[in-house]
């Protein structure tokens, strides 16, 4: 289903008897509103209970997201030569990738990454981020960008039917799948690895950038006021292999791919190693 497309539960558009919160005669005198103080509240009932629903609209101004969504595409474009190939013209349109972004957030990677790809299917679980994506592929200054396909989906089958842009279409499989910043998200990341698998083409890859776990100092990297929806502090490499290796992933390989220096609480600094994390789903599997 996608959630951004859904009719939102808009209390003035519903007929009047379903209002939850609105008499139509007000039994009281005119100058007493017996909801009032339901009203006041009515914000904080209808506020998200996702972060990034909250924070999608302001999300593009924080530099250290900027920076590192370039930090991963360089890396994606030094593990994937062919994808610079097809920016450069150097292949024909059947040589471009498939690529499935997971966690596009407001698209900061994938308006990078998509001038490099034939088609990116970007999806996320935050209504508020993928809303704030489709207002930037509308706008003026990403006219020229046509090959991004956006879904506000919790991807937990590799056959959704919301991965297709048509109803009439097969649910697609991707060449590469790519998530930055996310992971540490995600609950049940041993269920996801196995949809991401699910969801690659024969031959296809997994190329996943995220900040390491690298000891009790990795907490930092959130202030305490962020903690919500973070599930881990980071990815523990070995942990990470392990766990891909068993999706059924291979030629896995998870390493250190950049370093960032990060402001942290207290006023200090805190240098933060990103994983890049690599696999490809084998012929048969
Ligand atoms: C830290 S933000 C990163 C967004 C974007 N990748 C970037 O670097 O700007 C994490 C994103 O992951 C999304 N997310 C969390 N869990 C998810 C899941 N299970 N599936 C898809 N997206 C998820 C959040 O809604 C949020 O947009």
């Amino acid at each position: 289903m996608d959630f951004a497309t859904a009719p939102s539960p808009n209390p003035s558009s519903l007929a009047s008897a379903d209002r939850p919160y609105h008499t139509t005669t007000n039994p009281y005198p005119h100058d007493f509103n017996p909801n009032a103080g339901i009203m006041s509240l009515l914000p904080n009932l209808i506020k998200s209970d996702n972060r990034f629903d909250d924070e999608a609209a302001s999300w593009d101004l924080n530099p250290f997201v900027r920076k590192s969504s370039q930090q991963a595409l360089a890396t994606i474009l030094s593990h994937y030569p062919q994808l610079q190939r097809y920016r450069d013209g150097q292949a024909d349109s059947s040589e471009g990738l498939d690529l499935l972004e997971i966690g596009c957030g407001t698209g900061l990677l994938s308006f990078l990454i998509a001038p490099y790809a034939k088609h990116l299917t970007a999806v996320d679980t935050s209504h508020g981020m993928i809303t704030t994506l489709k207002q930037k592929l509308a706008s003026a200054s990403h006219t020229g960008t046509t090959n991004i396909f956006p879904v506000c989906v919790d991807l937990k089958d590799p056959d959704d039917p919301a991965l297709r842009q048509n109803p009439q279409d097969i649910v697609p499989k991707f060449d590469l799948v790519v998530s930055h910043l996310v992971l540490h998200h995600v609950p049940d990341l041993v269920g996801m690895l196995s949809t991401m698998h699910g969801c690659l083409k024969e031959g296809g890859s997994v190329c996943l950038t995220d900040y390491e776990d690298f000891g009790p100092e990795a907490r930092k990297f959130h202030p305490e006021s962020k903690m919500q929806g973070v599930e881990r502090h980071g990815i523990k490499r070995t942990w990470m292999e392990e766990q891909m290796r068993g999706a059924g992933f291979e030629g896995v390989m998870v390493e250190v791919g950049w370093v960032m220096e990060k402001d942290i609480e207290g006023g200090e600094v805190g240098r933060f190693p990103f994983l890049v994390c690599q696999g490809r789903r084998g012929s048969g599997s």
